[in-house]
């Protein structure tokens, strides 16, 4: 195999490296797999030393106080949040899915090779579906599916796609998304950055004002990404940030036996018939590929160890068309 370049993202997700990294990336191999139950459990085992997932996969009421006060993760220690009476109330008595356990998993990425997949039928058959950043799927669902057990949803999420909820119309949009994945957990890590600090006090409010008309269970979490950021350290992945999906395949990890993992492919091109791909899979038409993310994130990094594990069958990833 010839010589892959390390250092620069933008050369890994480059056009002309196609050639290099359908040979390295051995798309053929990806299509024979079976589960390897030894490899899950080795993988469940190793994560557990470093951080209980089932138990910190939220804040509870009992784990925090009124009052007390909350640091970064990614913020000088200087900064803080302090939980409000509102908080409070919001967190859950338990976190959810304490203790369970599910058979199949998928775990959604938002990466352009979803699109014209066909893949959604299959997601939507796992026991669990976990998706990303309060992914659309209205409008994908042939290519993602439409169930959702979780999604993650960074406060920032208000700012960029609902106006800072500062208009009824925005407001009304929120919610009517927010009661679309009824039952649900909302994962909303608001304890990263303090720049989250003050629209994380407008989502409590939010969520607050609309408690009744709302089906989606909340969770915050705590020091579970510090965790999980070490775990992956020992196995030299340490970047500025861990992906959002990285972070969700290593929880679903903790308490799903058959993972699969679709929409991740964080590479300009697809990956059989090399044609241009958007970042996204919901981008609009014509949108380019971006590499925003190469300020935070070693996405061709996670690839390579999520394509170990596929080999070691502690994972499935799917590429390519599910039809
Ligand atoms: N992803 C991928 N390939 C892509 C796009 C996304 O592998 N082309 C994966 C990444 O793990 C990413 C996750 O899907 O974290 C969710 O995608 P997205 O919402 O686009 O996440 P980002 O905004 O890029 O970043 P963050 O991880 O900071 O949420």
């Amino acid at each position: 195999t010839p010589p892959v370049p390390r250092n620069s993202a933008t050369r890994l997700t480059g056009r002309k490296n196609l050639k290099t990294y359908r040979q390295r990336l051995n798309l053929q191999e990806l299509k024979h797999w079976s589960l390897n139950p030894a490899a899950v459990h080795h993988q469940r085992t190793e994560l557990a030393s470093f951080v209980d997932v089932s138990a910190e996969l939220s804040l509870t009421r009992s784990t925090l106080l009124p009052g007390q006060l909350l640091h970064f993760d990614y913020s000088p220690k200087h900064y803080v949040f302090v939980v409000s009476a509102a908080l409070h109330s919001l967190l859950p008595i338990l976190p959810p899915f304490h203790g369970r356990h599910f058979n199949s998993c998928a775990v959604v990425g938002n990466g352009g090779v979803l699109t014209g997949s066909g893949c959604g039928q299959r997601i939507d058959t796992a026991d669990f579906v976990i998706r990303c950043n309060f992914a659309p799927t209205t409008g994908y669902v042939h290519d993602v599916g439409n169930r959702t057990s979780l999604t993650t949803f960074n406060p920032s999420i208000i700012d960029g796609r609902y106006g800072g909820l500062l208009t009824a119309n925005d407001r009304e949009r929120f919610l009517n998304r927010l009661q679309e994945l009824d039952g649900a957990v909302l994962w909303i890590p608001a304890f990263l950055f303090h720049t989250s600090a003050v629209i994380t006090r407008t989502l409590v409010d939010f969520f607050l004002e609309n408690k009744s008309r709302l089906g989606v269970q909340l969770a915050w979490p705590g020091p579970l990404v510090g965790h999980i950021t070490r775990f992956w350290r020992t196995r030299a992945l340490a970047p500025k940030r861990l992906s959002t999906g990285m972070l969700m395949y290593t929880i679903a990890s903790a308490f799903c036996d058959e993972i699969s993992l679709y929409g991740f492919w964080p590479f300009a091109w697809e990956p059989i018939s090399g044609r241009p791909l958007p970042y996204h899979y919901y981008a609009r038409r014509g949108a380019r590929f971006t590499t925003a993310w190469q300020e935070a994130h070693q996405l061709p990094a996670e690839f390579r160890l999520f394509q170990q594990l596929h080999g070691q069958g502690a994972l499935r990833l799917h590429l390519g068309s599910c039809t």
